[in-house]
């Protein structure tokens, strides 16, 4: 087999580019896209290109019984992860399922159940893993150049009032704006952080605590500004800011700082030596804007197709978004909270 017929489920802003991106993909065979919303599901396959092979979907059901999909594409929103995750499962598909992998503990618990039960591969989109720049620092943690790693920060700081856009009322899903409703400012948005700190450290989670407010942007249900502090297996402390009402643009690098007792990795450069007496190599060249989502998908094909590990499986997956959900329960309820860690 040497192309792989793709579902996607969840056309919205991130599921058209996964649409797009797989109909590009000479080892896709797009052959379904599925929407509770007729009208993008054909917006969609207009502005695409696409031909009569992608049939359109309103059921995920009747996507799954009908189209033979050897692979499905969650791109739901947050809290709408984890049904079409475990049922492309147990009909058989390889499933990604966009980042973050799950918006509870309860959630993740159910993924992870569906995922140990089955064969097929998973993957969370935790897209920041291609970007070249995170995957030079990766190499750098990897290899020990860095020395011991001691302290990791990074944030998702972003203006994203315009998500309060009445437009962005879903009458399929409860006539809500799942943003204001859901969304969680450390597991939407510094998952993606986590992840890295994460993946550099080679370590995961078992202690956070923080603070919050709801000050810039309070029609968020959840605190718009949320900072963490975490405590990693290793020892190691990471530092992550969320927050969404912001004025300005977002700050370079995410604010990314990595420190090692040989090397120390912030605003683009790497500084490498004792105390003051460092060589400084820059590397903000291999930083690109926007996402990744060729290689992470031909990256999600290829582990299909050559039968290898996926970078980012469900309980790699899991134990990112499971640090974030906890923290937010932290700051909500001003308590440090242990995080469980998801095994395979
Ligand atoms: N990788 C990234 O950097 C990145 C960027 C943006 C968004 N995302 C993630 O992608 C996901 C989708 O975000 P979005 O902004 O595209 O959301 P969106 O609200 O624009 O689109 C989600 C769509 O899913 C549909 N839907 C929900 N449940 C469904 C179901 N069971 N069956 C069929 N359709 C269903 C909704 O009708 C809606 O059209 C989120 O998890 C988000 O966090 C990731």
């Amino acid at each position: 087999m040497d192309t792989l017929r793709v579902g996607v489920v969840g056309i919205g802003h991130n599921g058209t580019a996964h649409a797009h991106t797989h109909y590009l993909n000479p080892k896709s065979n797009l052959v379904g896209i599925c929407d509770f919303d007729q009208a993008k599901l054909e917006a969609c396959k207009a502005s695409g290109d696409f031909d009569d092979r992608v049939g359109l979907y309103t059921s995920l059901d009747e996507m799954l019984e009908q189209a033979d999909l050897d692979v499905l594409s969650v791109n739901t929103p947050d809290h709408l992860h984890a049904e079409p995750f475990v049922k492309g499962l147990q009909a058989g598909c390889h499933v990604l399922v966009e980042k973050p992998m799950g918006n509870t503990r309860e959630d993740l618990e159910r993924m992870t159940d569906a995922a140990r039960q089955s064969d097929r591969k998973t993957m969370v989109g935790q897209i920041l893993r291609f970007n070249p720049y995170n995957v030079e620092v990766h190499r750098l943690c990897s290899s020990g150049a860095l020395g011991d790693i001691f302290y990791l920060a990074a944030d998702y700081i972003h203006g994203l009032k315009v998500q309060a856009d009445p437009s962005r009322i879903n009458p399929h899903i409860g006539n809500i704006n799942w943003y204001l409703e859901h969304e969680k400012v450390l597991v939407g948005g510094c998952s993606h952080q986590f992840d890295l700190l994460r993946w550099y450290s080679g370590s995961y989670a078992v202690e956070v605590t923080g603070f919050g407010n709801s000050i810039a942007f309070p029609a968020m249900q959840h605190p718009d500004c949320m900072c963490a502090v975490v405590k990693l297996a290793g020892g190691a402390t990471c530092k992550l800011t969320g927050a969404y009402g912001i004025v300005g643009p977002r700050p370079d690098f995410n604010n990314l700082e990595v420190y090692g007792t040989r090397g120390t990795v912030r605003q683009g450069k790497v500084m490498l030596g004792e105390g003051h007496d460092v060589t400084v190599e820059d590397i903000s060249d291999k930083e690109i804007a926007g996402h990744p989502y060729e290689p992470e998908i031909e990256h999600f094909l290829d582990c299909i197709l050559e039968d290898k590990p996926t970078l980012v499986d469900a309980f790699e997956g899991a134990n990112s978004a499971v640090a974030m959900i906890v923290a937010t329960e932290a700051i909500e309820t001003g308590q440090a909270l242990a995080v469980p860690h998801f095994e395979r």
